[in-house]
């Protein structure tokens, strides 16, 4: 009963650090927002003052559902009882179910997206949400192993306040051998294939083998900034989101704020984004395309960045988060930019994705 109504929810709290969207957003200050739509964390804070329109696009109704209940807990709830809806710290998420509920059914929806997540809610009992999507779920079997085979002091990595005694432990006493393990039993795309994909994981391109390819970039995430602000490392290690400093920047009272007194339209497109950009209805001057075209192959891989061409204003910025496979695209007509945002991509918080930030130069 339950898989029925999440089948469609791959992701309900997200893989991105959103930071590095918002912080280029906040430079460009664009009006036409384009986004894949996903869990909602990673486009609805795209939103600022200046931005007349957002149109989300997914090929999953029940993501573009999801948006639809965060961008109304955005908009008609305060910053503290949005934490509690999504059950984000101080609150967790499997309490305040009646005050949850209270504020489910105050919230102004679509009736389609009423009656599904009404469904949903009342399958868990009005415990949050924020951890039953598909790939949250994976996450959390992953955890599990971790504190098996990490030992007593699975997590010591996580409670450093100061990041030059966190890389010494590190590089000194932090259980390297099971850790490697630990990467070379789920890190590949057999496990990926078993416990989520089916058959639909990446083709990988990177010339990384899988193994060093996760190994990298935990490696970045322990050395670069303190691990407990990452919210991916807290998946990781506790399957939830465990302290302040680990709640992602879709919840901060900075993007609740700016996104809950902006006008902007929402749009929610369900139809594969090239097509929707191919068509050239709508131009848009930002694009956060996420990891989709990771997914492609053939003569698509090969040419969608030029199909989306009639979808661009001139000048439009395009971010891509390459997962494991790099598009082997044709980039005629466009500058790659990235180089100009190295900083924001060194602590983007979840180091899984190689991003590139280009610019449509007609
Ligand atoms: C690969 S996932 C990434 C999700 C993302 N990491 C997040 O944090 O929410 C991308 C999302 O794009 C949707 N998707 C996949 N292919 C698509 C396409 N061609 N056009 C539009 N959406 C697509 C999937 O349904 C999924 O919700």
């Amino acid at each position: 009963m339950t898989q029925k109504y999440f089948s469609g929810l791959n992701y309900t709290l997200g893989n991105e650090d959103t930071s590095v969207e918002i912080e280029l957003i906040k430079k460009i200050l664009p009006k036409k927002i384009f986004s894949i739509c996903g869990s909602g964390g990673r486009s609805i804070p795209l939103m600022h003052k200046g931005a007349l329109d957002l149109t989300l696009s997914d090929l999953s109704q029940e993501q573009l559902y999801l948006a639809e209940l965060r961008l109304s807990t955005y908009r008609e709830l305060t910053h503290s009882d949005f934490l509690l809806f999504w059950g984000y710290f101080p609150y967790s998420d499997d309490n305040n179910q009646s005050r949850r509920r209270e504020l489910f059914t105050s919230l102004k929806l679509s009736s389609p997206a009423y009656t599904f997540l009404s469904q949903v809610f009342h399958e868990i009992q009005f415990n949050s949400l924020l951890y039953l999507g598909k790939w949250e779920s994976t996450f959390a079997v992953f955890a599990k192993v971790c504190r098996v085979i990490m030992g007593s002091e699975y997590d010591r990595i996580m409670r450093f306040d100061n990041l030059e005694d966190q890389i010494y432990y590190y590089q000194h006493s932090f259980p390297m051998k099971r850790w490697k393990a630990l990467i070379h039993l789920l890190g590949n795309k057999a496990m990926f294939n078993a416990l989520l994909y089916k058959g639909d994981f990446i083709k990988k391109n990177s010339p990384l083998s899988h193994f060093d390819y996760y190994f990298n970039a935990y490696n970045r995430l322990f050395t670069t900034d303190l691990a407990q602000k990452s919210f991916f490392l807290h998946l990781c290690f506790y399957g939830k989101i465990k302290s302040l400093h680990g709640v992602p920047v879709e919840a901060s009272e900075e993007s609740h704020g700016r996104v809950h007194v902006s006008k902007t339209d929402v749009h929610y497109v369900k139809e594969d984004f090239v097509t929707h950009l191919n068509r050239g209805l709508n131009q848009y001057d930002f694009l956060s395309l996420s990891d989709v075209p990771s997914y492609f192959g053939g003569d698509l891989e090969r040419d969608f960045m030029q199909k989306i061409k009639p979808g661009l204003l001139p000048g439009a910025i395009i971010v891509l988060r390459n997962y494991l496979r790099s598009p082997e695209s044709n980039l005629e007509g466009f500058i790659d930019i990235t180089e100009s945002h190295t900083k924001l991509l060194e602590f983007e918080k979840v180091q899984m994705y190689e991003i590139k930030v280009y610019k449509f130069n007609p």
